[in-house]
């Protein structure tokens, strides 16, 4: 195989290091290459992980399913490691750091026996873009190599723009060595005894035993913002769950908008959206994870730090969102989705039309009579966002994109106004750290449980959620008022008592961006409430949609007894952070209580 060099000293000592631990049979420098990743590719088909699509379907695709154990996020194995615990907070699970490298290196000693060690560099963010940082990941499985691939700028071009810099440490094993004289299984990795683990003060990671998506895509959560959610705390700067899109206007005027939705409420879509409303046009930066740093006209600008989707497949279809359709047409890898008897993918929400066969996520056989679902819930497809048909011009612009307005949104089906607009910045702030989600499937764990998940970075955010709010108000602090994005609320999710959603959302959302738009110019109307600015009924563009007015009506009313049965639970909240709680957010919260 074609293989990357460096002249990096010091990497070559780590990478040396870890072999000594790992004890891998063979080491593999990864440069990125089209031919290498056809080899891991073809070795991926003949240990039976990937199944290669029918060229005629999908070219240059693979299908993979993984083990039963492995098929999301672990958030209760996943550890923040700081020297005191106040700095992981109570959002986090803090281990000792010196006790959890001993653990960690009795695990680590000889778990690659067997096996390939890939050295995997990347860059998060367009290479040589002065807001990306580089990374290396050592990892045992060709599965993430290959996923690295489309996520990141992987390989001898990362190794270039590193020269002798720093990296961020990155160490990835299945934790599953192969005994010799037993077959290996096509999806190795350690269901009962998983470690996703940060050191925050060292800006380093070790992540063991599993290999499913942001447990072993090092490069995209654990990098892009645990550690590098403290690495902006300390440099002055934002690493945010957010989706980035561009919004240009029937005049020809366009404005960046980033967006926080916790995990499978909604960002790839929004990211891709279609505006129903005539002459307005949406392109897509990115679709999960935004870096902010100042630019020189002292505004935020943003880059996409990946370079591909890792979206969440079902639901996806050409009436919901045909720009992630048409990216995952081919040079795509599918994990826990269906098969079709045709060599095609499919998942629920795809189609309406079922496989009359499938192999479903398991493996097992499935047809449309079957009990369970054909594709996991959290069944993902892995794509290079350059085949986006909706993909800005600009979306790997070394500088970034100013950001004008920055949305906080979850998965609510009550209380939470289909859109509001806070006061201010610092008002802003507080709307984001008192946000609540149902949870999703891309995490382990109960799906549709109502929590707290501030800017939806709960399960993301490296250190004590206190200090990140206080991050986020000294920002404020630090932009000249006129510069900073106006930030809003919005929520796609009501319901009514039957259960049905109020909104249709997916390309109707574009009425609310329309509205976001507008407010940012100040050329929309709004009604000063209690929470914030909300649309008159007049100034959020209905016309040709099919919802009922009642239904509008209440998407758009403040619903002061939801938000008055609120308070307790957000100052529990609040409470659980004691005396590390800004200020300024407990005032707005007490200013809130006695509004009400
Ligand atoms: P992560 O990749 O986990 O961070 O998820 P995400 O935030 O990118 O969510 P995504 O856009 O993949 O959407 C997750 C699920 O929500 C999919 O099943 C979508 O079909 C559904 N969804 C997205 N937008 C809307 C919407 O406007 N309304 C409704 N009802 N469902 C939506
Ligand atoms: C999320 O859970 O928010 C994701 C998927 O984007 S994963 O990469 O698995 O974290
Ligand atoms: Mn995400």
């Amino acid at each position: 195989m074609t293989t990357a060099t460096t002249g990096n000293v010091r990497l070559k000592k780590w990478v040396t290091e870890w072999a000594d631990v790992f004890q891998p049979d063979h080491i593999h420098w990864c440069d990125g290459s089209a031919e290498e990743y056809e080899q891991l590719c073809r070795a991926l088909v003949d240990s039976g992980t990937f199944t290669r699509l029918a060229e005629a379907k999908r070219p240059n695709s693979y299908w993979a399913h993984s083990d039963p154990g492995d098929v999301a996020r672990v958030e209760d194995r996943t550890f923040i490691c700081s020297t005191e615990p106040e700095d992981a907070g109570p959002n986090n699970n803090w281990r000792d750091p010196v006790l959890m490298r001993a653990e960690l290196n009795a695990l680590c000693a000889g778990a690659m026996r067997g096996r390939t060690m890939y050295v995997v560099p990347f860059s998060m963010g367009p290479l040589g873009s002065p807001i990306a940082h580089i990374g290396v990941q050592l990892t045992d499985s060709a599965y993430v190599a290959t996923n690295m691939r489309i996520m990141t700028r992987m390989g001898q071009r990362a190794l270039d723009v590193l020269g002798d810099g720093d990296w961020v440490p990155c160490v990835h094993s299945v934790g599953s060595p192969i005994e010799p004289g037993r077959p290996d299984s096509s999806w190795p990795c350690n269901p009962d005894n998983k470690y996703i683990v940060h050191f925050p003060e060292t800006r380093e990671i070790i992540s063991y035993g599993s290999g499913y998506g942001g447990n072993a895509l090092l490069g995209k959560k654990c990098f892009a913002l645990r550690i590098a959610s403290v690495m902006a705390r300390d440099d002055g700067w934002l690493a945010e769950h957010m989706l980035i899109l561009k919004l240009t206007s029937p005049a020809g005027e366009s404005k960046y908008i980033a967006a926080a939705f916790p995990s499978a409420c909604g960002k790839t879509n929004l990211a891709m959206v279609v505006p129903t409303i005539e002459g307005w046009t949406a392109e897509t930066i990115g679709d999960d994870i935004c870096w902010m740093k100042y630019g020189r006209d002292g505004r935020l600008y943003a880059i996409n730090p990946e370079a591909g989707f890792f979206g969440v497949a079902p639901g996806t279809g050409f009436d919901t969102n045909a720009n992630a359709m048409h990216t995952l047409s081919g040079n795509s890898i599918f994990t826990n989705t269906a098969l079709t008897s045709e060599g095609d993918v499919w998942w629920e929400g795809m189609s309406d039309a079922k496989p009359a066969r499938a192999t479903d996520w398991r493996g097992d056989a499935w047809t449309p009579e079957s009990e369970n679902p054909a594709a996991h819930p959290n069944a993902r497809f892995t794509a290079p966002a350059a085949q986006c048909p909706s993909i800005a011009p600009e979306w790997e612009d070394p500088a970034g994109v100013p950001i004008s307005a920055i949305l906080f949104g979850g998965r609510r089906r009550s209380t939470v106004p289909l859109v509001a607009q806070a006061f201010d910045w610092q008002h802003g702030v507080f709307l984001g750290s008192i946000m609540a989600s149902e949870t999703t499937a891309a995490q382990q764990g109960p799906v549709g449980k109502l929590r707290f998940d501030p800017m939806a970075m709960l399960p993301f955010c490296g250190y004590n959620m206190a200090d990140y709010f206080g991050h986020w108000l000294k920002v404020g602090r630090a932009t000249a008022g006129n510069k900073l994005p106006k930030v809003f609320i919005v929520n796609w999710f009501r319901r009514d008592e039957a259960g049905r959603f109020l909104w249709p959302g997916y390309g109707e959302n574009s009425r609310v961006l329309k509205w976001v738009f507008d407010r940012v110019n100040g050329t929309a109307d709004a009604i000063e409430t209690a929470i914030g600015y909300l649309p008159t009924t007049g100034s959020l563009d209905v016309a040709g949609l099919d919802v009922s007015d009642a239904d509008i009506t209440e998407l758009l009313s403040f619903d002061a007894a939801g938000w008055s049965e609120a308070i307790p639970q957000i100052e529990e909240h609040y409470a659980q952070f004691g005396d590390s709680m800004p200020i300024e957010l407990t005032e707005q919260l007490h200013k809130l209580a006695a509004a009400l």
